[in-house]
């Protein structure tokens, strides 16, 4: 019998979405206001889910507790109030889009996730638009 346990998360984040391999037209093309040189802001909800069996001990798939503390040391510590461009060492070379986004939180909580669990995480860059990744 397996159960999907969830925990939400939000955090606050500017990037840029552009390649330097492509003229300025391109980039403005491709990738719209996402490409402002500036940069700008998004307010991210993550939704990070584990599927597993229950445990009959302590009746968990896993403890909320830790999940919560996890996705606060891999997500909101490294990412919260960060430029992701220049100051996430994961986006340097990688176009942080809600997809590489998605991907990168996943490889970085997959290691601390039970094997035999699985692992989904959900982003959303606005209320609207979201990408799920379960690896
Ligand atoms: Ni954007």
């Amino acid at each position: 019998m397996k159960v999907k346990v969830s925990r939400r998360a939000h955090f606050n984040a500017a990037h840029r979405l552009y390649r330097p391999d492509w003229k300025d037209e391109k980039n403005e093309a491709v990738f719209g206001k996402c490409n402002n040189p500036n940069f700008h802001g998004h307010n991210y909800e993550l939704i990070v889910s584990v599927t597993g069996e229950i445990d009959p001990e302590t009746g968990f798939v896993i403890d909320v507790k830790i999940l919560k503390d996890l996705i606060k040391s891999e997500v909101e510590d490294a990412f919260d109030h960060k430029n992701l461009n220049l100051e996430v060492p994961e986006f340097r070379k990688l176009n942080p889009t809600a997809e590489n986004i998605a991907v990168v939180i996943w490889n970085k909580l997959r290691p601390h996730i039970k094997k035999t669990d699985d692992l989904e995480v959900v982003l959303y860059e606005t209320p609207r638009n979201f990408v799920t990744y379960t690896g």
